[in-house]
């Protein structure tokens, strides 16, 4: 099995730090680009480490992807340190990174760090936050205290009451350079990586050659040092409801619906639970299953000659 992710190593990943930055049409090579998915629970993040991603995001999504919110400003730090403890528990090679929710870090230095230190006291070996500039004196806390930082600029979900809604930001000449300016100050703090959400590709290419550390892309092109997507998004658990720049690989909401459909016909048909699928009373000498003797004081006892009462099939 190859070795765990770690922050140096994702910082190795920057595309600059390999063949020299860019090829004959421009585009950037070098180091291979960062695959980064969501996770939230034991099972996503088996299926994800399994698949060979590099980095697994236990993201504030939850609260809208899992929980059934309309926003990720419901979850708290207890929910993320819950959430962050089930997909540490599938033990991944995959480097586990947890969001630090809204409110977490916004009111002190001292409890930013306190939060961050229960998110990787529950198996993160770091965690992300959304905002530019003014987060540096936070970014800049958990630096100190030993924590890896990830940065998240561009459309930055926890703003929505702010920015009034999921809208493509960074759109003109003004709002880009203030993206640019944002990460810059991130990766001066120490950030180790930053991600870039629903941005122009444009933008996102300015950004990623602004910054020295590793840019991951969600809705920003093709330009930055990864992508991220939402697991769910990706798998076609979403309800239908993905934003226009996911690619889905698979349809397994439809797949479940039709598995449960079939289940609930065969209940209905008695063609479920099947011969193979019933436990049996253990068999007596003769070979012969042991029976109900019938009502006995108003309950019916279960006799068998040799071994009384049993189950041959442990499960
Ligand atoms: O919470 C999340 O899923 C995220 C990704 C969109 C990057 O922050």
């Amino acid at each position: 099995m190859s070795q765990s992710m770690t922050v140096p190593a994702v910082r190795a990943r920057k595309a600059s730090s390999g063949t020299g930055g860019k090829g004959a049409g421009g585009e950037r090579v070098g180091a291979e680009p960062l695959v980064m998915v969501t996770a939230y629970d034991t099972p996503t993040a088996r299926i994800a480490d399994r698949a060979g991603v590099d980095l697994i995001l236990v993201g504030d999504s939850v609260a809208m992807v899992v929980l059934g919110h309309d926003d990720t400003l419901q979850v708290t730090i207890e929910d993320m340190v819950h959430h962050t403890g089930a997909v540490a528990r599938a033990r991944t090679r995959a480097m586990v990174i947890a969001d630090l929710p809204w409110l977490s870090y916004h009111v002190s230095a001292h409890e930013t760090v306190h939060n961050a230190g229960r998110l990787l006291r529950a198996g993160a070996r770091a965690v992300k936050l959304e905002g530019g500039r003014k987060r540096v004196p936070m970014v800049s806390a958990l630096v100190d205290a030993e924590i890896p930082v990830m940065g998240h600029v561009g459309l930055t979900p926890q703003s929505v009451n702010v920015t009034g809604g999921y809208r493509v930001q960074a759109r003109d000449p003004e709002a880009a350079q203030a993206v640019v300016d944002d990460a810059v100050a991130l990766a001066a703090a120490g950030c180790f990586a930053i991600v870039i959400e629903s941005v122009p590709d444009s933008v996102a290419r300015a950004v990623t050659e602004a910054v020295p550390v590793p840019t991951i892309g969600i809705g920003a092109g093709p330009a930055c040092d990864g992508q991220v997507l939402v697991l769910h998004d990706l798998l076609g658990l979403d309800g239908g409801a993905a934003p226009s720049f996911v690619r889905r690989y698979a349809q397994l909401e439809a797949d479940a619906v039709a598995a449960v459909t079939a289940y609930a016909a065969d209940v209905r048909g008695r063609r479920f639970p099947s011969e193979a699928e019933t436990h049996h009373l253990l068999e007596d000498a003769s070979g012969r299953p042991a029976q109900p003797s019938g009502a006995s004081g108003g309950a019916t006892r279960i006799s068998s000659p040799r071994t009384g009462a049993g189950d041959r099939r442990a499960s």
